[in-house]
């Protein structure tokens, strides 16, 4: 996309952003909010910082992942003023403002203190990591509930510039899987891997959106598994990859699974499997679709996928019944994607309320009916975990499992196929696969 076209989204972006800001300051009674874009912390009793993400409502208005220690005031009416901490420092490089367009948005101070902009006349309100002291010294209100709840809301249907982002960061992040399976291809060990993805990706990996899972073998059936080997694996069954890239903050999440040369040809069937499985649950995606329903409809079809290839000798229905899908996949089908990887507002009440997971998966992250503008995550799994597939060994629903095929696919671990979706009036548009 050409510069100035992303700009004029960018513009169109704050203004939008302007403009619901205004409304819902009117709204919740306030004059104006001050974002905070919060600080690094550092260790205990030790000077070193644990790596900083940005606070992702501040970013929602400044594309500046990991700047820190930094103000935005927003009244309705006023240029929103951003304040940035650069202070006088020769052990560090002073932040400095890009030349971009967006900037003209906004007033903008620079200076070495921290402190946030001298508070207005009227209500305010503070958003973020801020102690309340500073709060009560201000006379502001800290995170009123229902503002952040409102805010939140305002994050869940993306602006074209958000999608113009979260495209990007797809297209970079592809360029990291493309390297990483090479890697594997050639036997690298699983930091090898993730090297091959940091450096084709072009990040550093304090700046990944989440911790990239790079599981060979059984690793793969670890959910998050979190190690990087530094030993080459003496077989290659699989590598699961799940890795993803920022853009102005705005997070890619894609997994890809592929077998190795030592993989049992099943194996390789089930990945085509999940992954026509998953091809055909985004062709569902529409604005109206109620994600728990398509959830639900993920376990179906895994079920259908178990009974073909014979690892399930019940039905599909009674495999969901029996809690046998569950057992072989126990995450949710997506989640909300944009400024944080498992993006705000994905549960909660059409008044904006917060909700619990369903009883039965309370690891979904998504339950609303969807809307054009929402993005969303499609990934859809199969995993050999014996900690949940051992206890159906006692059940009668473990009379149903083809148990010496678990046995034989346990050392690859498992699969996941994960793509990111824009939910488009007329229908999916894939961020990972359509050009
Ligand atoms: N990468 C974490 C997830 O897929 O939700
Ligand atoms: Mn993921
Ligand atoms: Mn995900």
């Amino acid at each position: 996309m050409s510069a100035t076209r992303l700009d004029d989204q960018h513009d169109a972006h704050l203004e939008g952003l302007e403009n619901a800001y205004a409304r819902l300051l009117e709204a919740h009674g306030y004059d104006g909010v001050l974002l905070y874009s919060g600080a690094p912390r550092p260790f205990f009793g030790d000077d070193q910082q644990a790596s900083f993400a940005t606070f992702a409502h501040f970013l929602h208005w400044v594309p500046l992942a990991g700047i820190e220690h930094s103000w935005l005031l927003i009244r309705p009416g006023q240029r929103p003023l951003l304040r940035i901490h650069a202070p006088a420092d020769f052990w560090h490089l002073a932040p400095s403002l890009p030349e971009a367009a967006w900037t003209r948005r906004f007033t903008i101070e620079t200076g070495d203190d921290a402190v946030p902009p001298a508070p207005p006349r009227g209500r305010l309100a503070i958003v973020g990591e801020v102690d309340a002291a500073t709060a009560e010294r201000l006379g502001a209100v800290l995170n009123p509930p229902a503002l952040c709840r409102a805010l939140d809301e305002l994050r869940m249907r993306k602006s074209d510039y958000e999608i113009a982002c979260l495209r990007e960061a797809n297209q970079l992040a592809l360029a990291g899987h493309a390297a990483a399976r090479r890697a594997f291809l050639d036997g690298d060990a699983e930091l090898d891997i993730q090297l091959a993805y940091l450096k084709a990706s072009r990040q550093r990996e304090s700046q990944v959106p989440y911790q990239n899972i790079v599981g060979l073998n059984e690793h793969a059936g670890v959910l998050h598994y979190q190690h990087y080997d530094i030993e080459a694996a003496p077989h290659r069954y699989s590598l699961l990859l799940d890795a993803g890239r920022r853009v102005a903050g705005y997070a890619s999440d894609i997994t890809r699974t592929w077998a190795g040369d030592d993989a049992d040809p099943q194996f390789t069937a089930l990945i085509e499997g999940v992954e026509r499985l998953q091809q055909r649950l985004i062709a569902e995606l529409r604005p109206g679709l109620d994600y728990v329903a398509l959830h639900e409809r993920m376990h179906l079809e895994l079920g259908r996928l178990l009974s073909e290839q014979a690892l399930i000798e019940c039905s599909s229905e009674a495999a969901v019944e029996r809690g046998i899908t569950r057992a072989f996949c126990p995450h949710g089908l997506g989640h909300s994607l944009g400024l944080q990887v498992h993006d705000v507002a994905g549960r909660c009440d059409s008044r904006g309320e917060p909700l619990p997971a369903p009883e039965r998966d309370p690891a979904l992250r998504l339950t609303r009916t969807l809307e054009a503008g929402m993005v969303v995550t499609m990934e859809p799994g199969f995993y050999i975990i014996p900690m949940l597939l051992e206890p159906l060994q006692a059940e009668p629903a473990g009379r149903d499992i083809d148990w010496a095929g678990v046995a034989r696919l346990a050392p690859h671990g498992g699969i996941r196929i994960e793509d990111n979706i824009v939910i488009g009036e007329a229908g999916p548009i894939n961020l990972t696969r359509d050009k």
